[in-house]
């Protein structure tokens, strides 16, 4: 198995902040890997490390087998990254944005602008190619942005927080875009704060917190880590909910939590076979419920078990020199804790 990234202990500090603390990551070459954190985790920090673009202070990485410090040369002919922020130009059409970065590659006139015009089409901007960048919406900024770290043909590809601040339909727009990336045999090293992200497109998650790998495996070994199942029982009636919650103490030995969603019992089980002992409990108690169902938990529930806190909200002041979003974030686990156990007392 060969892997395109591999990057062993890296530390890096700056000043009395270490924004990487030994971190270890390794994407398989032509597949995903996620690099799943809040702000602030160290997340640009180590995709700028693997771009060459920083020296570690321990550990070292290689990237397609060369060092990123004794190779850096190498890797750069390998890589392409788009940051955070939209790195075009603002007065350029699209069109001469990416035709001026392939000439900067040294492509010839004739080949930079053939790059061009497949690059627009392919990321469906072939209509806006004349239109100066500024008029472009968050979403077709973004995928110029993919198409110009795509003009140097580059097999290891970093994309860090490629959709934050971009809305749903443009989100899945991008997402679209970087399927058809891996498709092509790129490998990709995609940063997130958005675990939907991370489960809808990677191969691999390393969770990253701190500047240290919490957690790391496939999307369905993450969940399972955090916890094996969930069952989860919702009563027709409210009053009903003391005694759901009691009968599913009794079941999973440990009591259900009511979460995010008032009225929904959920609690880790490790056997199966507790979901056909509720519905005959269930039903001995003639206790009707809307909704009953045994699931893997979410990457939020497992983010939350990994680390003891929740991840960044979506859109919740995620630029990270933007102000704060208002007073209104979900509850801390420990609110939610008080509440259901208020309710259920
Ligand atoms: N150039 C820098 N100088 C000082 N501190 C930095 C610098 N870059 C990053 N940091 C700090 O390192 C930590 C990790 O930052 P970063 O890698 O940008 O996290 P993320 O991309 O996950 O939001 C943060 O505490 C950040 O403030
Ligand atoms: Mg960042």
């Amino acid at each position: 198995m060969s892997y395109a990234i591999q990057a062993e202990g890296l530390v890096k500090r700056f000043g009395s902040t270490t924004a990487l603390a030994g971190v270890d990551l390794a994407a398989r070459t032509g597949s995903i890997l996620g690099v799943l954190g809040p702000n602030g985790a160290g997340k640009t920090t180590a995709v700028r490390v693997l771009a060459t673009l920083i020296k570690p202070d321990e550990g070292r990485a290689r990237v397609g087998g060369f060092d990123t410090i004794r190779d850096a040369h190498k890797v750069r002919e390998l890589i392409g990254l788009t940051g955070q922020y939209a790195s075009v130009d603002e007065e350029l059409t699209g069109l001469e944005n990416l035709i001026l970065l392939g000439r900067l590659l040294e492509l010839s006139r004739k080949d930079a602008r053939q790059r061009a015009r497949d690059l627009l089409e392919r990321f469906g901007l072939t209509d806006a190619a004349g239109r100066p960048a500024s008029t472009y919406s968050g979403g077709m900024r973004r995928r110029l942005d993919l198409a110009a770290s795509l003009v140097g043909r580059p097999t290891v590809l970093y994309l860090d927080e490629p959709t934050t601040g971009l809305d749903p339909h443009a989100r899945a727009e991008v997402w679209d875009v970087i399927r058809g990336l891996v498709a092509d045999g790129v490998t990709v090293l995609l940063t997130t704060q958005y675990l939907d992200e991370a489960d809808q497109l990677t191969n691999e998650i390393a969770v990253i917190d701190h500047g240290r790998v919490v957690a790391n495996g496939t999307p369905a070994q993450l969940k399972a880590k955090a916890g094996a199942q969930r069952l989860e029982i919702r009563p027709a009636l409210a009053s009903d909910l003391p005694a759901v919650a009691r009968l599913m103490t009794e079941l999973a030995g440990v009591a259900p939590t009511e979460g995010a969603d008032p009225g929904l019992l959920g609690v880790p089980v490790h056997d199966p076979a507790v979901m056909t002992a509720a519905v005959r409990r269930l039903e001995d108690a003639r206790i009707v419920v809307r909704e009953l169902a045994l699931r893997l938990p979410s990457l939020d529930e497992v983010f939350l078990a990994l680390t003891g806190h929740r991840a960044e909200p979506i859109g919740a002041g995620n630029e990270p020199t933007g102000p704060r979003n208002g007073p209104a974030g979900p509850p801390s686990p420990a609110d939610e804790t008080a509440a259901t156990e208020g309710r259920l007392a």
